[in-house]
Order: C-alpha cells, then structure tokens, then sequence
C-alpha cells in the first residue's frame, strides 16, 4: 500500500496531470505502439483518432489516485471496465507494459519536476490498480477457461442477416462455427466483436438484442455514413459479412443491467439506442413485469424505430411512445410519465445521454436512479 507521504504526492500531483491527461496520454500511446504495435490490434483507433480513449485510461488512473484511501466507491466503474477489458482479451502481462509507459510519459511531461519521490508514487499506485484489474479479470476469465476450446476469440457463424429499420440497422444472429458451449449472459451485456479490416484487428462492442436462447447471440448494427470514422467497423460487417460466413468474437460481457426490485423502470433511447434495452423489456415481459415499463424511443420517423413491432406486442400505447421530434415534448413527456422511485435508463449519442440526464437533474431526479450505458468509453468525458 502507498505511504501517507505517497499519497500526499499523488494527491499534489493528480491535478497537474488530470489537467494535461490528453497530452500525457498521446504521448503515452505514441510509445506504447512504437514499442508494441501488436497492440494496434487491441486497442480502438477511432477511439484513439477521436481523443475519447487515452483520456479514459488517465481519468481511471487519476480517479483511482484521488480515492485510493476507498476504492470500493470505483467498484462499479471498476468492474464495468474489467468487463471491457476480459471481452477485449486483456492480460495480466499487459498491465506491466501499460504500467511502463504511462510512467515513461508521465517523466516526459514533467521533465525536471519528475523527482523520484513522485514517479515511485505514480507507479506504486499504478500497481495497486492493476493488480485489482488483474485479480477481477481473472473471476471473468475463469468462467470462459474450463474448456481451452473456449479461450480467447471464438468463431461463430452468421445464420440470419436482415435490415430491421431505417438508418438502416441491419440485425445479424450468430450461432458458434463447430458445435461448442453457448455462455448464458444477463439482459444488458454486449459482444465484442474482432474483424479483421487493412492491417489490424479491430473490436467493437454491441448489445445483445434478445434474451438467451440457449443456441445464438443476435445483436442490431447501424450503418454510419462513410466519411466518419466511428463507423467504419460497422460498416465493413454491414458490407462484406453475409448469411453463412464466420465471424469472430469473444463471449458476452458487461455490467448494465436491470435494478433489480424497481417499482417502475424508464426506458429512454435515441436511435439505435433501443438496441441496449430491446432484451431487458422483453425480459420483464417473461417474469409477466411489462405492466411496470415505459418506453420512450426517439427516432426521425417511425420506420426508424427498430423492435418496434415487438415492443407494441409487449406495451400498450401509454407505455410506448415513439418521438418523432423534440426537446419539450420529451421534457415534457418525461415530466408525466416520472415518479420519484422511477429507475430511469438512457442510451443514445453522448449529446442526448447529457440532454436527458441534465433534465433529470433539473428536476431533482435522484442520480441513484439514472442509468446510463454509452456507446463510447466511459469516464472519457469529464463533467464537472
Ligand atoms: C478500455 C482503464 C489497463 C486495454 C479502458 C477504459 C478504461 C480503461 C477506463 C474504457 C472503458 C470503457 O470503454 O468504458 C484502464 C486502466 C488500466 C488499464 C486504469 C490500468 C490500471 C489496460 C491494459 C490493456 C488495456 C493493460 C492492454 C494492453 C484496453 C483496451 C480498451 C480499454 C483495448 C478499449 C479501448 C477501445 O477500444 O476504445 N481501459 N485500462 N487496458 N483498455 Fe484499459
């Protein structure tokens, strides 16, 4: 553990850092792929392009340092990252290399200020970190390594590819390529898949849309337009993947869920966002608890609404509503629909997520009961 004068450092030096976590981190990323650039294979390029995943990696480090004292209130962020990182094929002898050159970057960004005293700080805290990493993802690991059939990415097969709304969102359902053990997984988990496209691997997570059916994982894929960079990877699967052919992905993971014993859950998307709650609604449909879901899904027109048909077989027209346009009718739908014990989930853009979660805010919606999940790495945004 860290000595009081160490966390007196971190604490002094966590601000000058967080302040100049970008430029740390570039340089950090710069190294790390000079050095092994078979980790381009891991690690998001779009992400990296975009600026929101070096940020993730030094606001976890600095959050950590800031509560080193009580790590148990990062728990949830901890064990949503862990996640991450097991569907991603993250290692133990990963966490050394990171370590090395977060340290090596944080040296050449303080230049002369960078005493020993503070580098043995930052890197003693990092390996508490890391070695909290390590122990969860090894739990992960373990469920999926009793059979060495199962380890790392597996093959699964294409059995069904069709376009289910405007946008379009294409759906795909996957069986696994020889036979082979199907991992249950909880309403809210992703999967990850790994493509090959130019050089590299790349990952990309998606939500299962339907709850488990012992024998496939189905997930719903956006087309993007082809001048952004987020979409390439969903594009090249939308393109170039059909009925009969295999694909590569690790089995489910991730932590957003259902709260458990909520009197009434709140469903808001925007977009494909509804591809995130598609299987926890049908799930409470299941336990015969659909009399207790709203659903609020905003889309430009109504054939842009994916699951819609399921979703109206599931909800009557008061606890689905799609909405075509409008920040006040949602304000104002919101308003109507909302009680004080309402559990509330949101996923869409980033700017939606802040619209909607602002709004709740404004009206005094207890935090403990908005939930989000983005579609971008967490903690990559810094809202103060
Ligand atoms: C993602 C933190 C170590 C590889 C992330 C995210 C965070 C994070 C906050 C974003 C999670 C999200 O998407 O919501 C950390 C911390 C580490 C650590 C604090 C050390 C203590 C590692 C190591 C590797 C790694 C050792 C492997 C070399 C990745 C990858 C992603 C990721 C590939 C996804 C990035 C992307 O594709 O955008 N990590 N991480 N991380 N981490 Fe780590």
């Amino acid at each position: 553990s860290l000595t009081e004068e160490q966390k007196q450092i971190i604490k002094s030096t966590a601000p000058v850092l967080k302040e100049n976590g970008k430029e740390i981190t570039s340089i950090f990323y710069k190294q790390l792929f000079k050095a092994h650039p078979e980790l381009l294979n891991m690690f998001n390029q779009t992400n990296q392009k975009i600026g929101t995943q070096p940020l993730a990696l030094a606001n976890t480090v600095y959050f950590a340092a800031e509560n080193i004292d009580n790590l148990g209130v990062l728990m949830p962020q901890i064990q949503h990252i862990a996640h991450k990182h097991r569907a991603l094929m993250v290692q133990p002898e990963h966490y050394p290399i990171v370590g090395k050159y977060l340290l090596h970057a944080i040296k050449e960004f303080l230049a002369e200020k960078a005493t020993s005293e503070i580098l043995d700080a930052w890197s003693d805290t990092y390996n508490i970190i890391a070695s909290i990493f390590i122990d969860i993802e090894k739990n992960l690991y373990d469920k999926f390594n009793q059979d060495p059939r199962d380890k790392g990415f597996n093959s699964f097969t294409i059995v069904k590819k069709e376009k289910i709304a405007n946008g379009p969102i294409i759906s795909f359902k996957l069986e696994r390529t020889n036979g082979g053990k199907m991992y249950n997984y909880h309403p809210g988990q992703y999967l990850t898949l790994h493509v090959k496209k130019g050089n590299y691997y790349h990952n990309r997570h998606y939500s299962l849309t339907q709850p488990f059916d012992g024998r496939s994982y189905c997930i719903a894929i956006k087309q993007e337009n082809d001048r952004q960079p987020k979409g390439i990877i969903s594009n090249e699967i939308i393109n170039n993947y059909r009925i009969g052919d295999k694909i590569s992905a690790s089995f489910p993971a991730g932590t957003f869920s259902l709260i458990k014993d909520a009197k009434h859950h709140l469903f808001i998307a925007s977009g494909v966002g509804i591809t995130a709650f598609s299987s926890l609604i049908q799930t409470l449909y299941k336990k015969g608890k659909s009399n207790i879901v709203t659903l609020i899904h905003c889309v430009p027109s109504q054939g842009h609404a994916a699951f819609a048909s399921q979703m109206r077989s599931i909800l009557n027209s008061n606890q689905y509503h799609l909405l075509l346009q409008g920040r006040y009718l949602l304000q104002n739908l919101i308003n109507d629909i909302i009680k004080q014990d309402t559990h509330v989930y949101i996923c869409g853009s980033t700017s939606f997520m802040n619209k909607v979660q602002d709004y709740l805010i404004e009206c005094n919606h207890p935090m403990s009961h908005i939930h989000t999940e983005a579609f971008r790495p967490s903690l990559s945004l810094i809202k103060n």
